[in-house]
């Protein structure tokens, strides 16, 4: 049975500043996602913080919403069979130090708070963040 999903994707600002965009995004097609949507923008710190609404007790916030808005961001609705989850593997871990060999963080992460990629963690969240920057 195909269990066809869509989810969130964002090259973050250390990966768009080494230029990896394109290169993130074949790594996204040869692993079968299809990229339904994309955009290049730069949010403000103001929508980092709503975007991590999540993450507003934890002492990191405040450094991660700032760092989310100190440059442009690729973001992309990706679709595959079970996308969620597939686009978390092919992530690796948060931390680029524990990440497998071969997937992305691993490859192109540079810390746990540099680490190249957000990707939506379940599919309720997809749905949200989604809407977040592609709702017209
Ligand atoms: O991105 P992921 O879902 O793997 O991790 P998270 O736990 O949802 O955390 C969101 C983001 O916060 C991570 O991708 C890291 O960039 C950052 N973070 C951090 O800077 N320091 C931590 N100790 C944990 C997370
Ligand atoms: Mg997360």
């Amino acid at each position: 049975m195909s269990n066809i999903e869509q989810t969130l994707s964002i090259v973050k600002p250390d990966a768009v500043e080494r230029n990896l965009q394109d290169q993130i995004k074949n790594e996204f097609k040869i692993n079968g996602f299809k990229i339904l949507k994309e955009k290049k923008i730069h949010i403000s710190k103001d929508e980092a913080e709503k975007f991590y609404k999540v993450h507003e007790s934890k002492p990191f916030y405040n450094d991660l919403c700032a760092y989310l808005s100190s440059g442009p961001i690729v973001v992309m609705c990706l679709q595959k069979d079970n996308a969620v989850s597939e686009n978390r593997k092919l992530m690796g871990a948060t931390n680029p130090k524990d990440a497998e060999e071969g997937t992305l963080r691993k490859k192109y992460g540079i810390s746990i708070d540099k680490n190249s990629v957000h990707g939506s963690d379940s599919v309720e969240n997809a749905k949200i963040e989604l809407d977040f920057f592609f709702k017209d």
